[in-house]
């Protein structure tokens, strides 16, 4: 479902991504970890084209893109590329002026593919799939953290992505909400949805990653089955990472 190859990422003099490779195959989970500033999010956001990669492939649901550092991709083609992905970030960045329901609802009534009633239809069944039916009505003030960022994970779903994409998506919430993003996110990893997730939720890495993705400088220092990757760690970087997250 995604193949990133030898994929570089420069701002100005500073190379943050240095060749990264990472396949994930459709249905799977992987959870990327890694210290602060090693390019995690710059990884995803390359996937998702918000940055674009200064070389390498990427290619996602089929669609391939090669990046050479000067050559731009047409906005046609990159709006194509972006459709596959659905994206959700550590603060929400629901529409405030917006209820629930027209936030689910805009995506898809923007991109012009839905009917007002077909994109309401669906709304509700998202809205519903991640236990807000009662919600829709309110405005993103009115409603906890944790229940905006289960609508931005319904927003996302609204455009039918091929793979989500989730950054630190539970590190902005109090303690006693993270549980309820992550019982969503791990429901639709059962219902065999692709993902990418950037956290530092050590037991939804365990319990829920196909594969765990250490990166380090970046670079991609190991990646493999959660079982080897946390429970038997190669490098001295990752041991060290897993002993300050873990405690
Ligand atoms: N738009 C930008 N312009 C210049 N430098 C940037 C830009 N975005 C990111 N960087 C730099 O790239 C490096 C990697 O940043 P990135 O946000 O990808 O790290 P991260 O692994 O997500 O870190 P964190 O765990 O703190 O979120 C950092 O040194 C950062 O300052
Ligand atoms: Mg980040």
């Amino acid at each position: 479902m995604i193949d990133v190859r030898n994929l570089r990422k420069s701002f100005g003099t500073l190379e943050v991504l240095k060749g990264i490779d990472l396949e994930v195959a459709a249905g799977d989970v992987a959870v990327l970890i890694g210290p602060s500033g090693c390019g995690k999010s710059t990884l995803l956001r390359c996937l998702n084209l918000l940055e674009t990669p200064s070389a390498g492939r990427l290619e996602i649901a089929g669609r391939k893109l090669e990046f050479d550092g000067t050559t731009r991709v047409p906005e046609r083609q990159q709006a194509e590329f972006r459709s596959a992905t659905g994206m959700v970030f550590q603060n929400f960045n629901l529409f405030p002026h917006m209820t629930v329901l027209e936030n689910v609802m805009s995506g898809p009534l923007l991109n012009g593919l839905k009917s007002k009633a077909e994109a309401k239809k669906l709304a509700l069944a998202l809205l519903d799939r991640v236990g807000l039916s009662q919600k829709t009505d309110l405005y993103p003030r009115q409603i906890s953290g944790g229940q905006a960022q289960r609508v931005a994970i319904a927003r996302a779903l609204a455009l039918e992505p091929k793979v989500m994409l989730f950054d630190e998506p539970t590190s902005a919430l109090d303690p006693e909400l993270v549980g309820e993003v992550l019982e969503v996110m791990q429901s639709l990893a059962r219902d065999g949805t692709t993902m990418i997730v950037v956290t530092h939720e050590m037991g939804f890495a365990r319990e829920v990653a196909s594969k765990v993705v250490f990166m380090e400088g970046g670079h991609v220092l190991e990646s493999g089955p959660p079982a080897e990757v946390l429970g038997a760690p190669r490098t001295e970087r990752l041991r060290s990472f897993l002993s300050k997250v873990e405690h």
